[in-house]
């Protein structure tokens, strides 16, 4: 059975006490088999079992069946029984599998305008339930995977383009921009990417590629606007002036660039990847301020200060 006719999903995103409108499939060497039927629902004792097999790749729904899961989660997200804290896991949860594609599926266009409805879901949830960003940033930072960091990357950027008084349209758009702002890196060998310990100057060369290489996939694509291009051209430009790959500084960067450059490294800093040890959250601002000043534009770093912690409400 072939994949191509499937969307794959989260088992974390689906409640077990509450039965789906659609089947769930589950991926056994290579081959997909009926995990759950519409209507089912799961047994206590088989949750936990299965739920250590959610790698990420291994649960799937007919790609027809996609629209129905979406709203599913619309739903779940609107339950007046849920906690926030479990919405903001399921929305997290949800946008992963979509994320997934954009790093991974050869339609790199399709996938682009499939992410979308990511940044709305978040924006949506942020309007109805204000606390939620505090829930958010507690999730993430988790592992390493250029998905899960784009994800985060505009979760913060919300975060931070709410605190600096952006309007909705803005937003969506900053945070879509967010989204893509390393999808250069579907152009950077694999090696590369996963090695472990310091590049050598080729890869690093080849690495330090990735905004040009965004900007020629994002070219591609007739929605892509140029602020959110620019989100990705511009994101390891430095304030001071001494980044990559034009050098441009200051005011001459865009500000949605000068957004993820902040939001990036702070995630970079507080997430745990397999060689190194995170950093608190409060450190990883700190070193930013100090150590890396000059880099970001200063009246953003303070805004972010807010974001992490005037705003937050969960730990
Ligand atoms: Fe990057
Ligand atoms: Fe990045």
């Amino acid at each position: 059975m072939s994949t191509e006719e499937y969307f794959r999903i989260r088992l974390s995103t689906i409640r077990p006490d509450k039965v789906t409108t659609f089947e769930i499939f589950l991926k056994i060497d290579n081959r997909l088999v009926t995990y759950r039927r519409v209507g089912d629902r799961i047994a206590d004792e088989k949750i936990e079992q299965l739920h250590q097999r959610d790698t990420g790749n291994s649960f799937f729904i007919k790609l027809e069946d996609k629209e129905k899961y979406r709203l599913w989660v619309r739903e779940e997200m609107n339950s007046d029984t849920l906690a926030p804290n479990e919405k903001a896991r399921i929305l997290r949860e949800s946008s992963l599998a979509i994320m997934e594609d954009l790093f991974e599926n050869p339609d790199v266009n399709k996938a682009l305008d499939e992410s979308r409805p990511i940044i709305t879901d978040f924006i949506d949830f942020m309007e109805k339930q204000p606390e939620s960003m505090g829930y958010l940033i507690s999730l993430s930072g988790h592992d390493f995977y250029t998905y899960n960091h784009s994800l985060d990357v505009g979760i913060y950027a919300l975060g931070l383009g709410s605190v600096l008084g952006f309007n909705p349209k803005d937003l969506e758009e900053l945070g879509l921009g967010c989204l893509f702002h390393d999808i250069g890196k579907r152009n950077v060998s694999l090696d590369i990417l996963c090695k472990k310990g310091a590049l050598d100057e080729i890869e690093w060369e080849q690495m330090k590629r990735h905004p040009q290489f965004g900007l020629m996939i994002l070219n591609q694509n007739p929605n892509i606007t140029d602020a959110m291009k620019a989100a990705c051209f511009e994101h390891h430009e430095s304030w001071a002036g001494n980044g990559y790959p034009q050098q441009i500084s200051g005011n001459e960067i865009h500000p949605y660039a000068r957004i993820v450059a902040i939001t990036d490294t702070y995630d970079a800093m507080t997430t745990q990847r397999s060689y190194n040890i995170p950093m608190k959250p409060f450190d990883a601002v700190q070193m930013m301020k100090e150590k890396l000043a000059g880099r970001y534009d200063p009246d953003m770093l303070k805004a972010m200060h807010s974001v992490l912690f005037k705003l937050k409400t969960a730990g």
